[in-house]
This record gives C-alpha cells, structure tokens and sequence, in this order.
C-alpha cells in the first residue's frame, strides 16, 4: 500500500503583497553583505520602517552570504526585521543552493530566539540576485518545513509572494511536500 501523503504543516502560508504591510512579529529582508541597504525589499523595508533602521544596521557591521543579523522593525508594523544575506545566482555550481537554505535557517534561528511567533519571508535571492524562482521556492519552502518539524514556537511562516507567478511557485513547492 502507498504511504499516505502528510500535508504540509498549517503554519506555513503564502501570501501576496508588500511584506513591509505585514502585521508579524518580524519580517524578514533581502539584503546584501554590507547591511546598508539596496533596490528591492531592501529599499522598500529601510523607506518603510525610516532613518533608524539604517543606523542599526550600521552598527551591525555587515554579514556574510548565507547568514542573518536581526534589528528592529522602527516604524514597521512588525517588531523585528531579520536581514538575511541570500546568494547571488552564478549558475548554480558555486554552492548557491546551500547557502539560500543556509540563510533561511538562520533566519528561522534568530526568530526563535527573539522568541518571535509570526515571521514572513520574501523570497530571497530571487530579484537582483537572480536565483532560479522555482528552485528558490523548493528551498524555501522544504528549509522551513524542515525546521518547523522540531520547532513549536513558532505559530505562523509566511511566504510573502510579490506577484502571481511568486505565488504559483510556492503554491507548487509546498504542494510536492511529503
Ligand atoms: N515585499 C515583498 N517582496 C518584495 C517587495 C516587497 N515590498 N519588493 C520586492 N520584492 P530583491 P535579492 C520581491 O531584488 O534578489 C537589494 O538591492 C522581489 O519581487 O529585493 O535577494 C539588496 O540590497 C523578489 O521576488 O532581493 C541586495 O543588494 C524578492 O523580493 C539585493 O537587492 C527578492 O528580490 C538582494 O537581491
């Protein structure tokens, strides 16, 4: 007999908007490794949440590819803002793959510990940085999944999906999901 199929965990959710908008504990931001803002989410998160925002990401320091700094949201509805630093696309040989799943986890880790229970992603890597969208979202969605199978405090992970086809690709990852 066939395994019966598991269906995705329920605190996963996508939703389709502007991430700064999100009522959730922390929002997390696509960032570059200097922390001093960009084009993109970046530019959309620093406008939306003011002046402060840069300062703190200053005294940050920077990160590498592949991990998260964490400040706070300013005048963002969201208390939290994880800055994580996704690959650039340089056609897929140059460990692209680990390192997007790499800064989701951390990103995970750091809303944990901030003792976060909402957190939305916007899909990382996927604009200027130019990863594969499809394979961004089979990432994304299997990295979170992965987690939230030893995590319970978290109560929501929200895919924030700019555009349709953003959407579709999470819609897919998380469908082939066992
Ligand atoms: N809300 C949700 N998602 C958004 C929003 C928004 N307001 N605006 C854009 N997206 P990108 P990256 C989507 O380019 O590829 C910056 O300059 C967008 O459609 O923002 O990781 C940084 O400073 C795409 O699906 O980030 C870095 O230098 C996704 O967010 C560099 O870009 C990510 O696109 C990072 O590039």
């Amino acid at each position: 007999m066939p395994n019966p199929r598991m269906s995705p965990d329920p605190r996963m959710t996508i939703v389709e908007g502007d991430i700064t908008r999100l009522e959730v504990d922390a929002i997390v931001n696509a960032a570059n490794s200097s922390l001093l803002g960009g084009g993109g989410v970046d530019g959309a998160i620093h406008r939306a949440a003011g002046p402060h925002l840069l300062e703190a990401c200053r005294d940050l320091g920077g990160c590498p590819t592949g991990e998260a700094r964490m400040t706070q949201g300013f005048r963002l509805p969201a208390k939290w803002v994880i800055h994580a630093v996704g690959p650039i696309w340089r056609g897929g040989g140059h460990d692209e793959e680990a390192l997007l799943a790499a800064c989701y986890r951390s990103s995970l880790e750091l809303a944990v510990q901030a003792q976060a229970r909402s957190l939305a992603f916007p899909a990382i890597s996927t604009g200027v940085f130019a990863f594969p969208k499809d394979l961004a979202a089979r990432i994304a969605v299997a990295t979170v999944a992965a987690f939230l199978t030893h995590d319970r405090s978290l109560e929501k992970v929200v895919f924030c999906c700019f555009g349709p086809d953003s959407v579709e690709a999470h819609r897919a990852a998380l469908s082939v999901l066992t």
